[in-house]
């Protein structure tokens, strides 16, 4: 690779000369001599395997072993990175046969990616790379003082553990279930509803605001309604600024505000700190202790040692809710896509649930979960095709140098781990682009991070802390939609998808619903 950019610098500098030594005279040619060796020296400089960003890293300590695209000198492969950005690192990383570890460069951040398990188990589950970049979206937004961006240290354990105890514990998770079953029912009506006024049923928007809702009773308690549609409104717009790109994360051009993005965020956060923590206040204010089994009560009345400040208070809600909204309802619209696409599993999967419930008119619950296996299976067959962060949604950042697959990457690298990549692999899977939930019926397949075939929560230290909380919904939400209906193409399905920060359907879903049980009970 080497050797070819500097035959192509070569090139160029002979091209000039020729050019220039043709009747040109004296001072213009020594000034195009001038710039032809200086844009030959920077282009072998610069254009290195991994871009422009690795190019103070091609030493003797990695011989050989960095692979990369060259990409454009000063962008490297920004152009890539659009809404398709983890098939075309896959196809990359193919081509350049640097599946196990790639480099490349995204304006002057220099980023690895790992689009196999072994790499990724080292990128994910070692101590080194325990950071996160952050945007400065990200920053902006307050997610700085969150689990998700907080730098690995006491501050962001202790936000793990209090999370850990009174978010996600198995005990909390069942204490919500008639919260997700208050919500399904609700969905099921409007199902019902927007079938008989309208003949289609969009899914989208349902999952949203139960999603929506399930994790705003699950932060605040019951008492949220007015601030429901102006937080959905503020997640919306919170995603819509992360995911934009934006020049400064790349370059350090921090006094400019490409695309007013900075504007945006600041006036976002102003809100979120006005919406939520008027409800944090009112809360404190009415001398809540306790009072409920929500996360914010929970919160409020953590040991003196423990209290978080208000602030901090603030930028963990906002992150629950932020976080807790999209993936589940994304999930779900690609499941139900799935089923509308293969009836005869959609058909199975009742077959299941009917003999699971038998003739009692009763709802699905979360204790019939575990005897459900084929639904079970269903939702991770979904989580391999389709996985709601391809790119693991939020990469790692290198703490100190280290070593993987035996290449030394330097303190501050972006990694990356391409999952989609991964579960896509033929190598790896067999007929990897089948949709059929049946493999993992043959094979169990633990998909909470400990195996790296099938990892779509990350794993290691930072590993998602809402998985489970996300799966039980997703399971529940799952079984009583085709207990309830089944569910028929209005048009022809569409799997196109879109990256931003999570991977959605392109087009919304829309389709047709019969009623399976004569009496629908809540
Ligand atoms: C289907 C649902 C979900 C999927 C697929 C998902 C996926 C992920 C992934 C891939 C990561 C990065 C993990 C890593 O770096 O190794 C992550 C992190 C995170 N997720 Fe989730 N997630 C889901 C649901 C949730 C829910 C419901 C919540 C909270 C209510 C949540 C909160 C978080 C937080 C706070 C982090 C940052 C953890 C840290 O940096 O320590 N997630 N999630």
């Amino acid at each position: 690779m080497k050797s070819m950019l500097a035959n192509l610098s070569f090139i160029i500098f002979c091209f000039v000369v020729v050019v220039i030594t043709h009747q040109t005279p004296w001072p213009v040619a020594l000034l195009l001599f001038s710039l032809s060796s200086f844009l030959a020296f920077s282009l072998n400089y610069w254009l290195v395997p991994g871009g422009f960003a690795w190019r103070n890293h091609h030493d003797n300590q990695n011989p050989s072993k960095f692979r990369g695209p060259i990409g454009w000198p000063i962008l490297g492969t920004l152009p890539q990175m659009g809404s398709l950005a983890h098939r075309k690192l896959a196809s990359m990383a193919a081509s350049l046969g640097a599946t196990k570890l790639m480099a490349f460069s995204l304006g002057s951040t220099r980023v690895i990616i790992s689009s196999h398990p072994d790499t990724a188990r080292e990128i994910l589950c070692g101590s080194s790379f325990a950071d996160r970049p952050i945007k400065e979206s990200a920053r902006l937004l307050m997610f700085e003082r969150a689990i998700g961006f907080a730098p690995s240290g006491d501050y962001w354990r202790h936000l793990r553990r209090i999370a850990a105890n009174h978010m996600f514990s198995p005990k909390k998770i069942s204490a919500l279930e008639p919260l997700r079953q208050r919500l399904a029912n609700e969905m099921l009506a409007e199902v019902r509803e927007e079938m008989k006024e309208r003949r289609v049923v969009v899914l989208r928007r349902m999952l949203q605001r139960g999603s929506l809702g399930n994790v705003l009773e699950s932060v605040f308690g019951s008492g949220v309604y007015i601030e429901r549609e102006e937080l959905g409104f503020m997640v919306k717009e919170g995603f819509d600024l992360i995911a934009k790109f934006n020049l400064d994360d790349y370059f350090p051009l921090r006094f400019l505000d490409f695309h007013g993005v900075k504007r945006r965020c600041c006036k976002l956060a102003s809100k979120v700190n006005s919406v939520v923590g008027q409800i944090v206040r009112e809360r404190k204010g009415a001398g809540d202790s306790r009072s409920g089994s929500d996360f914010l009560s929970a919160l409020l009345s953590l040991p003196e040692e423990d209290q978080l400040n208000e602030s901090d208070m603030v930028a963990l809600l906002w992150e629950m809710i932020f976080r807790g909204t999209d993936t589940v309802a994304l999930l779900l619209e690609w499941i139900m896509a799935r089923m509308v696409l293969h009836p005869e599993i959609q058909a199975k999967a009742q077959q299941e649930l009917d003999t699971c419930i038998g003739s009692q008119l009763r709802a699905v619950q979360d204790s019939d979960i575990p005897n459900l296996p084929y639904l079970q299976a269903i939702v991770k067959e979904v989580l391999r095709l389709h996985p709601p962060g391809p790119l693991l949604s939020w990469a790692r950042l290198a703490i100190h140098d280290v070593h993987v697959d035996k290449t030394l990457i330097p303190a501050g690298t972006t990694a990356m781990v391409n999952m989609w990549a991964i579960t896509h692999d033929p190598s790896i899977w067999r007929d990897p682009w089948a949709f059929n939930p049946d493999r993992f019926i043959e094979e169990d397949v633990l998909i909470m991070g400990s195996d790296l075939r099938l990892a779509p929560f990350g794993a290691g230290r930072r590993v998602c802390p809402g998985k489970a909380l996300g799966l039980a919904t997703v399971h529940l939400w799952l079984a009583r939609l085709l207990h309830e209906y089944e569910w028929l193409p209005a048009k022809p399905v569409d799997l196109s998808e879109c990256l931003s920060l999570s991977l959605e359907m392109k087009r919304p879903l829309e389709c047709h619903v019969v009623q399976r049980r004569s009496k629908a009970m809540p």
